[in-house]
């Protein structure tokens, strides 16, 4: 019996799967719950779930860091539990897998590595440069557009993306994503307030929030803990603090943005002018995301459905199509890559 095809979009904050057999989606959060820094406690959901309420003995943590693998072990751990979900790993499976751009060979190698050295030998492993599949999971028909610019917002990045005609013009991957605008808040939150927060009530009060517009004196009161006297209490966060503390991170993506588009070549630029950025990954729903990016590049910004599943929806599309298949992705085995083996 011929073996499965999987695309996969691997994210600092979660994983997708597209299963060809199945013909779904599988979607999981990237992290893993460890006992005593040894014994695997929980995955995928079950480990997010207790981040930040378990006991002390049992620490979460997350194998990719800034759209890399960052833990590798980990990582192949938790894939092998999520692919064997039917009871047995995936025997002669194809992989096809999503990999930022700007990232360094031995980075992008890593996440070939993950398949190729896995348990149930693969029988390919191809990949897929994501910005490219990003676009196709936005209803871009990459092949024939002229410009197109795709900025896709996730939790540990920001992957900024010009693609013409099938090809990658220019790409930049921020270490700068919507977990770096918690942390910002948690930060600014402990100086100017002596309180401490956690990350996952820094995401609340930033989904709450948003990013442009609502009136200036909402205010939200989360529970943290009290850094002068010590206890457990409750303080009321107000909107501007949370908004200036995303203020510096966001800014920089803006500059990023801007000045990669000036960069562009002028035909592309003027496709890309018509028809305006697509935004994707799961911080192009944080509320008024789009309209602050519109005023501060005057480009239109249309933000995709579902914008974090763009990239798997993309991987299914070119693993369907045979002719996006041979066009779009290639194996590190081939000629440009021998030297790496
Ligand atoms: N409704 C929402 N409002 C604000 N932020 C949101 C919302 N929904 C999701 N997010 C944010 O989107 C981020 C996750 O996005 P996504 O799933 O695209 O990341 P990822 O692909 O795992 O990470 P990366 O691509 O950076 O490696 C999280 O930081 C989360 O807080
Ligand atoms: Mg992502």
């Amino acid at each position: 019996m011929a073996g499965n095809v999987y695309g996969l979009d691997l994210g600092t904050h979660e994983i997708r799967i597209f299963d060809k057999k199945k013909n779904g989606f599988r979607r999981e959060k990237d992290a893993i719950a460890m006992k005593d820094k040894k014994d695997i406690f929980a995955v995928g959901d079950g480990a997010y779930a207790i981040y930040e309420k378990s006991p002390a003995d049992i620490q979460v943590v997350f194998p990719m860091k800034e759209g890399v693998i960052a833990r590798f072990d980990d990582m192949q751990y938790l894939l092998g539990a999520l692919l064997k979900a039917d009871g047995r790993p995936a025997r002669s499976a194809q992989y096809v897998i999503a990999v930022p751009t700007d990232v360094t060979e031995v980075e992008k190698k890593a996440f070939y590595d993950l398949f190729f050295h896995y348990g149930a030998k693969a029988k390919s492993v191809r990949i897929v440069e994501r910005g490219l599949a990003d676009a196709i999971g936005c209803g871009v028909d990459v092949s024939s557009e002229k410009g197109i610019f795709v900025a896709n917002f996730g939790a540990g990045t920001t992957e900024l993306s010009v693609l013409s005609q099938g090809g990658m013009v220019m790409n930049r991957l921020l270490k700068t994503g919507g977990g770096n605008l918690d942390s910002a808040i948690v930060s600014l939150v402990r100086r100017s307030r002596d309180f401490l927060i956690g990350m996952t009530t820094a995401e609340k009060l930033r989904m709450e929030f948003g990013v442009f517009d609502q009136s200036t004196d909402s205010a939200l009161t989360v529970s943290g803990r009290d850094l002068v006297s010590g206890v457990p209490s409750q303080a009321e966060i107000s909107i501007s603090l949370v908004r200036a503390a995303m203020k510096e991170p966001l800014e920089e993506c803006v500059r990023a943005m801007r000045s990669m588009f000036e960069r562009t070549p002028p035909d592309v630029r003027r496709a890309i002018e018509q028809k305006g950025i697509c935004l994707t990954g799961g911080l192009a729903r944080m509320k008024g995301l789009s309209t602050y990016l519109e005023e501060s590049t005057g480009l239109t910004v249309l933000t995709a459905d579902e914008p974090e599943m763009c990239a798997v929806r993309g991987l299914k599309e070119i693993i369907l199509d045979r002719g996006l298949y041979r066009q779009l992705t290639y194996s590190m085995l081939d000629e440009d890559y021998r030297w790496l083996r």
